[in-house]
């Protein structure tokens, strides 16, 4: 079939006001950007007429500039999930006006096909190539391309020219069937491919082709600084700790780890640690530093929903094709996140909290237990059916006024059923076989910055001591009111609870 080729304006045009759009992409990587700047555009313009134009934005992960941010800055998005790390978008969230849906990423495709947001009216698709035949190629993520291309009744195709056609085969597309009809998902060790290196439509619903040459729009990351370093090096000693002790199989795990200075360098310690074993990885987000691991052989293989790389990164990977094809894997976001295949693979999971409790819960996405910072991503896809779940925090954040331990998170994501350690710059907290209490003197004996230790202890002796999770529950959240207050939780002062 010849598909019809239009610009990015008039493919925006085809999306009306009220619909539901369902993109491509994982990060910024893979996602719509050409449409969705010009729909941001056509939003203005409506509402400087004084007429109403919003949307629903259905992703597999956050997206770019060109996406969330143009278009909440536009105020053109009515709905979202799931996760987004735009700036503007935050703002928005939190001034109340988008709907924010901040579900875990492995349940995006699935609740979708449930029918628990409503119809996907339209998919925008970023691919490598299309065929007449239907077979549509993605680029650098996998996300939940595969779900809103079945459901959707028209697509749209982004055809960039950025990223180059070496990434066909990249991708294993494979999409779960509903129950009560689902099967295992057969994938036994990391490389498995289980499924077909394209998405196959319908042709008919493709209404338009965009041709475009944009690249990736992901984040840097700020350099690495001793004190993220401390931290990768701690996780790092710990896990080699009990690969030693036979916790961890000689072989190792695969591992999951999230994105940014603290993941770099918990890969950088654990890949250059001449005891650990070349490594796979079992995760959502490849970024630069698996890479340079896998160049190094440090890292056999990894499986992952995209390539959050940079572009000269991703280039490389692009031209050397016949180095990367068997080393490199890219998955739907339920299939890179399924909680079934991380369980039965084993996989560690390494994730950053905002803050965490002396019992071990974690909170990874509000900031004062009401503000949105990003969202839960796929932290809680990992934790809760890691072989062993791992959290990672600075001890302090703004200049020590604030402790990333607390005597209650102000927000829950992670419950202390589901989180094995705590890791800051000051040490490890290992709370498996431990009961509440004997956690609580862990994290504060080991994670818990100085500037803090006397002020958490005091708390628990406010408490009885006796109940299986000791809380004076009129103090346990005295920290955060004295952040408010003053501006810093170490004047918080105990006397008027005793
Ligand atoms: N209270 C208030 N503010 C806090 C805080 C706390 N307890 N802890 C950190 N902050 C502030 C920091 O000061 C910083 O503020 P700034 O932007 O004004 O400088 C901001 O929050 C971000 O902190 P930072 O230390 O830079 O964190 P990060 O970039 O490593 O991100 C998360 C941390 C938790 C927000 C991020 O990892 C995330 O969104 N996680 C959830 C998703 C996830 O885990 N996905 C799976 C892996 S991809």
């Amino acid at each position: 079939m010849a598909f019809n080729y239009i610009s990015a304006a008039e493919a925006a045009s085809l999306i009306k006001h009220g619909y539901n759009i369902g993109l491509s992409g994982f990060t910024p990587a893979g996602t719509a950007k050409a449409v969705t700047a010009e729909l941001a555009k056509i939003a203005e313009a409506e509402h400087a007429k004084g007429n109403p134009f919003q949307v629903g934005i259905f992703t597999g992960a956050s997206t770019g500039e060109s996406c969330d941010g143009v278009l909440a800055c536009a105020k053109a998005i009515r709905y979202r999930a799931p996760y987004t790390t735009n700036v503007n978008f935050r703002k928005a969230v939190n001034n109340g006006e988008i709907a924010y849906n901040d579900i875990q990423l492995s349940q995006m495709a699935q609740e979708l096909r449930y029918g628990f947001m409503g119809k996907v009216d339209i998919a925008i698709i970023e691919a490598c190539e299309v065929t007449p035949d239907g077979k549509i190629y993605l680029t650098a993520a996998g996300g939940i391309a595969p779900t809103v291309c079945r459901m959707a009744d028209k697509i749209i195709i982004e055809l960039n020219a950025a990223h180059s056609k070496a990434a066909m085969g990249l991708h294993d597309v494979y999409e779960v069937l509903d129950p009560p009809y689902r099967r295992e998902i057969p994938i036994y060790k990391p490389s498995d491919r289980i499924g077909t290196p394209y998405i196959q439509v319908d042709p008919k619903k493709i209404v338009g082709v965009v041709e475009t040459n944009w690249p990736d729009e992901a984040r840097s990351f700020s350099a690495a600084d001793p004190l993220t370093d401390k931290i990768g090096q701690n996780v790092a000693d710990f896990l080699v700790a009990d690969m030693k002790r036979g916790i961890i199989p000689s072989t190792f795990l695969p591992l999951q780890s999230g994105v940014g200075n603290i993941a770099n360098a918990v890969l950088s310690a654990l890949g250059h640690d001449k005891t650990i074993p070349p490594f796979e990885m079992y995760t959502e987000v490849i970024q630069n530093s698996v890479i340079g691991l896998i160049r190094e052989g440090h890292i056999k293989f990894g499986s992952a929903c995209s390539l959050t790389v940079t572009n000269d990164c991703l280039q490389e990977i692009y031209n050397d094709m016949n180095f990367f094809r068997d080393k490199l894997v890219l998955r739907p976001s339920e299939i890179s996140n399924s909680p079934e295949v991380i369980r039965r693979l084993g996989v560690i999971s390494i994730n950053t909290a905002i803050e965490a409790d002396l019992y071990g819960n974690v909170n990874s996405t509000h900031i004062g237990g009401t503000k949105m910072m990003n969202g839960i991503g796929g932290s809680g896809d990992f934790t809760r059916n890691a072989y062993i779940s791992i959290f990672t925090c600075p001890s302090v954040a703004k200049e020590g006024k604030i402790s990333a331990i607390v005597p209650m998170v102000s927000h829950h994501d992670h419950t202390e059923h589901d989180v094995n350690i705590i890791v800051t710059e000051q040490g490890v907290a290992d709370l498996r076989g431990k009961s509440p209490k004997e956690r609580a003197q862990a994290i504060i004996e080991n994670c818990a910055h100085p500037d803090y230790k006397n002020l958490l202890w005091d708390y628990l002796r406010l408490t009885d001591g006796k109940s299986q999770t000791p809380h004076a529950i009129r103090a346990a959240l005295c920290m955060h009111a004295e952040l408010a207050k003053s501006g810093d939780m170490r004047n918080t002062d105990w006397a008027q609870y005793q």
